[in-house]
């Protein structure tokens, strides 16, 4: 059984969904076993108590970055722990965090990588008059939206679309990508070279 712990600051949709992949046993051999908000007020950590999940708020207001951070590690390790999901996690993580879960911290970015990273990255692609967006789930390294790509979903710009219906589509498929990419890598049968996931390679 894999242990998974789920760092978020707001709605927490995409925990939501990986919460349902999980119970569904779509997300085999995985339990979610701590959700932590630097937020006291994140709509996910609502939706987890009412999934009966374990929920830990540890407030970053006025916090260094690296106390905050120990806080954090030391709740995720007192969990068993194995792999971390950033989920609309609104803070970025010290090298020192990073460094105690090597390849085992991903993230979801609203944005074909490496076009737009940073805040609000679906308005950006679309006032930049993208026809193709998307979402990315990669590895967390020490740069803030940057390490190696697990997943990636593309879909198109409509005519018809705004910031607001594109963010929508685009949010569908961050639900879909976040479990594949956590399946992939629980499922130990990949290996990155570089910044590339190699699909083929041998189970570890
Ligand atoms: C998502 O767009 C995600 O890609 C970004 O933050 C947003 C979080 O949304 N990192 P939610 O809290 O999961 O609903």
């Amino acid at each position: 059984m894999k242990n998974l712990g789920i760092l978020l600051s707001g709605r927490g949709s995409n925990f939501e969904a990986i919460a349902a992949n999980v119970s569904a046993g779509r997300i085999p051999d995985a339990q979610i076993v701590v959700v932590i908000s630097n937020k006291p007020d994140a709509g996910g950590l609502e939706t987890a108590r009412r999934l009966g999940l374990t929920t830990l708020v540890i407030p970053s207001k006025g916090k260094e970055r690296e106390a905050h951070d120990h806080e954090v590690v030391a709740a995720l390790n007192k969990h068993k722990v194995d792999l971390v999901c950033l989920a609309g996690y609104m803070r970025l993580l010290s090298p020192w965090f990073v460094q105690q879960f090597p390849h085992r911290i991903l993230n979801i970015h609203p944005s074909l990588l490496p076009a737009f990273p940073g805040l609000e990255a679906q308005e950006q692609a679309y006032a930049y008059g993208v026809r193709v967006a998307g979402c990315t789930v990669h590895f967390v390294d020490e740069e803030l939206d940057h390490g190696a790509i697990i997943v990636q979903k593309a879909i198109p710009v409509l005519d018809s679309d705004d910031e607001h219906t594109l963010s929508a589509r685009i949010l569908e498929q961050e639900h879909i990508a976040y479990s594949e990419a956590i399946n992939i890598v629980l499922s130990g049968k990949y290996e990155v070279v570089g910044r590339k996931l190699m699909m083929n390679a041998r189970a570890r």
